[in-house]
């Protein structure tokens, strides 16, 4: 039998995860609270926390899988991309969980995970695999990408973002306007009390499958400034209404380009992967225009969305399989590329 334990700490999130000949056993992720009051991910903070949470969640995962540490086949890490402190506590167990059982470790780009996770099955749980090629718009507080997967391997980048991610439109929006970091997930929940079409934000004028998201954030910005100057209480009174068109505008330039790469690559077997595609409302508007155009759409289970270190063990069973290895001397890669 094959089983892997993994490991993903590139942010705020410290997980583990035991897979076993790819079947996924257990995951435990710690959230880390202390940033939520800075609007964004204190790096000093979040090392700080993955130290502290890493061996009670690395010692949950592996008595949730049921398994004894003679089992583990080999341990897996994220190497990046994310913040270097961070990785650092990963690869640094990584490294002594290994030599300490003989075992080989395997390291996983976190962006190669994000794909992974639409591969990931648990006994029990019905589950259709993404068919090869497919198209992954890739959303997380870091990166928006659409990605050609050719094979589990193969993959191009075929449209990206030219400045912030989606998920930082979410989270800048939210610090905009008062709200706790992540923003994503309270701009989602206030969004459904509000009219998405109350205020319109101009879209930005880049490649057709390419992204940008500055120009929207400094939109609001300004658009906040001015309407505060009006009424000092106007956030306050118009929380649900913003909230639900920022949203709306954020998930319209999503979809206006996945359609795009769709015409232009003629494939419509789509998926979404990555922390924004936890957003409700760009689920909903996915199913509705996988409907209409006959997309074949796969969206990951919920709880696969934003970091976990399932999908990091998910890739690594793929890695395991065709025994890549990763030397004792490896670093971790804040700016890691090569998805
Ligand atoms: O993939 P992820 O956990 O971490 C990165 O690799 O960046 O993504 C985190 C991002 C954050 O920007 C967060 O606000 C966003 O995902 N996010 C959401 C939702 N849940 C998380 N954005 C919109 N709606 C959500 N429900
Ligand atoms: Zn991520």
């Amino acid at each position: 039998m094959k089983t892997i334990l993994a490991i993903e700490s590139s942010c705020d999130d410290t997980s583990a995860a035991v897979i076993q000949d790819g079947w996924l056993l257990s995951m435990v992720t710690a959230n880390q609270n202390v940033h939520k009051k800075y609007g964004g991910v204190v790096p000093e903070l979040a090392s700080r926390a993955h130290q502290a949470n890493i061996v009670p969640v690395i010692d949950t995962a592996i008595k949730d899988a049921g398994v004894k540490i003679s089992d583990i086949s080999a341990i897996a890490f994220t190497r990046g991309p994310g913040l270097l402190g961070s990785l650092l506590v990963g690869v640094s167990f990584a490294k002594g969980f290994a030599l300490a059982n003989n075992i080989p470790m395997i390291e996983v780009n976190h962006l190669h995970g994000h794909i992974a996770a639409l591969f990931l099955k648990e006994k029990g749980i019905a589950h259709t695999d993404p068919q090869f090629p497919f198209l992954t718009l890739l959303v997380s507080g870091g990166h928006t990408q659409i990605i050609l997967v050719k094979s589990f391997f193969e993959k191009e980048i075929i449209g990206e973002t030219i400045d912030d991610a989606a998920g930082e439109a979410f989270d800048k929006t939210a610090k905009i306007l008062g709200l706790p970091y992540p923003g994503g997930p309270l701009i989602d929940k206030y969004s459904k009390l509000g009219n998405p079409k109350r205020f319109k934000f101009s879209k930005p004028k880049v490649g057709d499958i390419d992204f940008s998201f500055s120009g929207l954030k400094t939109a609001i910005l300004y658009f906040i400034r001015d309407e505060h100057k009006k009424n000092p209480n106007f956030v306050k009174e118009n929380l649900y209404d913003i909230c639900a068109s920022v949203q709306f505008s954020i998930i319209d330039i999503l979809i206006e380009k996945l359609t795009n790469a769709v015409l232009k690559t003629g494939i419509k077997e789509v998926a979404i992967a990555g922390g924004v595609s936890a957003n409700s409302g760009l689920r909903n508007r996915l199913k509705a225009e996988a409907e209409e155009n006959d997309w074949v759409l796969h969206i990951p289970e919920f709880k696969f969305t934003t970091d976990n270190a399932a999908m990091i063990a998910m890739t690594a069973y793929h890695k395991l399989l065709r025994r890549e290895f990763t030397e004792h001397t490896v670093t971790a890669e804040a700016r890691l590329k090569d998805i």
